[in-house]
């Protein structure tokens, strides 16, 4: 262990981060979302593990390109404005809505440690959102020839890659198993029944004029994926 692994981050707030950084640069790509937890999940938790790999494929879109623009190639800011809209409109306002009525409903039925690690997540849904629409505000700053250091933007970059992926792994390792022997079927009745009605406006319901850059991509990234098989 170098100190820089995802274990590193564990514990680590938004502001202890940016120190992390400093150190270790780079996210390390185990950052990535660990994979299927194993058996069935109920519906629900199985709905947010296919989001959870579907903004690994965003966040590995966005680490690439922000790798390309810190090393001075070429990127393309309307993919990473994309792909911050992206967040904003899903992630925020679907995904994790959902997961907080599963936590708060999960809080009545856990221990008093478990119910601890669900306050964190839903501590760090708040700051998630901020930081999204802070760094795509600092995009858009970059853009438009604003008063931002690349090697500040870079910083503010690394650090939201790396809280989002800490965040999704915590998820899939500990808090999405625990939820799903906690749950009773009433308890997943109310959550459906209250559950935030948004499409994925990309995996769902894809809007092709919107997000017209991040599907070019996306389909690009695939095609290498076959190709490498
Ligand atoms: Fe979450
Ligand atoms: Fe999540």
């Amino acid at each position: 262990m170098n100190g820089c692994g995802i274990a590193a981050l564990q514990g680590l707030e938004p502001a202890n981060l940016e120190n992390h950084f400093r150190v270790c640069a780079l996210v390390p790509e185990s950052a990535a979302v660990a994979g299927p937890i194993g058996g069935v999940m109920h519906e629900l938790l199985e709905r947010l593990h296919q989001d959870h790999k579907n903004l690994d494929r965003v966040l590995t879109l966005l680490s690439s390109q922000l790798d390309h623009f810190f090393a001075g190639r070429e990127s393309n800011f309307d993919l990473k404005i994309e792909l911050l809209e992206y967040l904003e409109t899903y992630a925020d306002l679907a995904h994790h809505p959902l997961e907080d009525l599963i936590y708060h409903a999960g809080m009545k039925r856990l221990s008093d440690e478990n119910t601890h690690l669900l306050e964190r997540l839903l501590g760090q849904h708040q700051r998630l959102t901020a930081s999204t629409r802070k760094f795509r505000m600092s995009l858009e700053n970059i853009l438009h020839d604003g008063v931002m250091s690349r090697a500040e933007l870079e910083t503010q970059g690394r650090e939201y890659v790396a809280l989002q992926r800490l965040h999704l792994n915590l998820e899939e390792a500990e808090a999405f198993p625990l939820l799903d022997k906690a749950l009773t079927e009433e308890d997943w009745k109310e959550i459906a029944a209250h559950q935030p009605r948004h499409d994925d406006p990309v995996f769902e319901k894809p809007d092709q004029l919107r997000f017209s850059s991040l599907f070019h991509y996306l389909e690009k990234a695939e095609e290498e994926e076959e190709a490498e098989d």
